[in-house]
């Protein structure tokens, strides 16, 4: 089976955009293997849009740009699959990709035959370009049975940014994640905001087919073909990273690993996080509380208060995990430091249960006891506690 767990691998278009080449591709098959990640389960290598001819070849089949692929396609695949990972590749839907070059609208089986010629191993399928009259259901439904006619184990990873709901249909035509959202940036604001918009979907993420929300820009510091805005800090890459896994989401990184900075390798590859978004019953995460964060208002005018009210930015959440584990996070979208308060009878644990919950935290290894009734930590802004537990009897 395909994407039993969320998918994990590494993506051109965020740092490299149509700076595309067998040289770079070779390169990071190489650092996925000799920095780890391959070990850690990132399987995939994906090369985003821009690697082809703008005009398909006299027999109508999509053309490597020989300028970027001088030795093909098949070459770099085998390359790939050498370090024992898998190969990706990028089409569209539509009547050209979204940097204008020729994709698979009612090329869908000659495509689908090119790919599997090539070893290909997982598509990216995009939606720019996308006739009018087209019906975009058909369009990815068609695309999946080519895939499925070529009699390769191809994962579909079908993008059409969150239009007509994809997250209510996606898995019905086949697909193994479907994008949920328009395109993350690397700030702050970009990843939040995906975040926030996929929480009532979260339950229709699971074994077979995931909510993708995008690649990762973990690490990027604002250098590459998807930096604008202010860069983020490690804790902002850290909260990305982690919400990502709270939601079992497939993990595309999008930095350059030739010269990532090391505390982010260890943040990607963190075995706690990596098993908290990879848990095998692939449960979505539980709500607990969305609430806001009480800043205080160190000069308040006239009626105000001394202290502000930040809506929409404490959230708590709870994951059931597989073997009797739970992940319990303290998220802090806003700019203050604040006390994040989770009652443990919102989680199902009344103080008459006899139970209580043992906390470890995730980034810092230490283990806080036993925690009864409430749990109520600090957490600056722009930053979130998250914590490994297990159920034991009330001390
Ligand atoms: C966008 C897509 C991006 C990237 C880009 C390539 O539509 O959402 O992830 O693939 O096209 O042009």
């Amino acid at each position: 089976m395909l994407a039993k767990r969320p998918p994990l691998g590494w993506n051109s278009w965020n740092t490299f955009g149509d700076r595309i080449s067998d040289a770079l591709i070779r390169e990071i098959a190489d650092y996925m293997v000799s920095e780890g990640y391959r070990d850690a389960g990132y399987e995939y290598l994906v090369i985003d849009d821009c690697w082809s001819l703008r005009e398909r070849d006299e027999n109508g089949l999509l053309v490597p740009d020989p300028k970027k692929f001088p030795h093909g396609m098949k070459a770099v695949a085998d390359y790939i699959h050498s370090k024992g990972l898998k190969f990706g590749m990028y089409s569209c839907a539509g009547v050209m990709t979204c940097a204008g070059y020729p994709s698979s609208y009612d090329h869908e089986y000659t495509d689908a035959a090119t790919f599997a010629s090539w070893g290909v191993d997982f598509l990216k399928y995009d939606f720019c370009n996308f006739p009018e009259t087209g019906n975009c259901r058909v369009r990815y439904q068609t695309m999946s049975m080519a895939l499925k006619a070529t009699g390769r184990d191809i994962l579909f990873s079908a993008c059409n940014w969150g239009r007509q709901e994809p997250w209510r249909w996606m898995a019905s035509v086949g697909a193994q994640m479907y994008r949920s959202t328009g395109d993350i940036m690397d700030n702050y604001v970009s990843f939040t905001g995906i975040f926030k918009s996929q929480l009532d979907n979260f339950c229709m993420s699971g074994s077979g087919c995931f909510n993708d929300m995008d690649m990762l820009t973990v690490g990027m510091g604002g250098k590459g073909n998807v930096g604008l805005g202010k860069v983020c800090t490690y804790e902002e890459y850290r909260m990305q990273f982690s919400l990502w896994c709270l939601a079992g989401a497939p993990l595309m990184m999008g930095a350059d690993l030739r010269s990532l900075s090391p505390e982010y390798v260890s943040l990607m590859q963190n075995n706690d996080l990596l098993r908290i978004d990879q848990d095998e019953e692939c449960r979505p995460p539980y709500l607990i509380r969305r609430g806001a964060v009480t800043a205080s208002n160190p000069e308040p005018k006239e009626g105000e208060f001394p202290w502000r009210q930040i809506p929409d930015s404490a959230f708590t959440f709870f994951r059931h995990l597989s073997g009797g584990e739970f992940a319990l996070a303290y998220v802090n979208f806003s700019d203050a430091e604040a006390q994040i308060h989770c009652e443990l009878v919102d989680l199902g644990l009344p103080v008459t249960s006899g139970y209580a919950l043992e906390l470890r935290d995730v980034y810092t290894g230490e283990t806080l006891g036993a925690k009864t009734d409430f749990f109520n930590p600090t957490v600056p802004g722009h930053d979130m506690k998250l914590y490994l537990c297990r159920l034991v009897k009330q001390p």
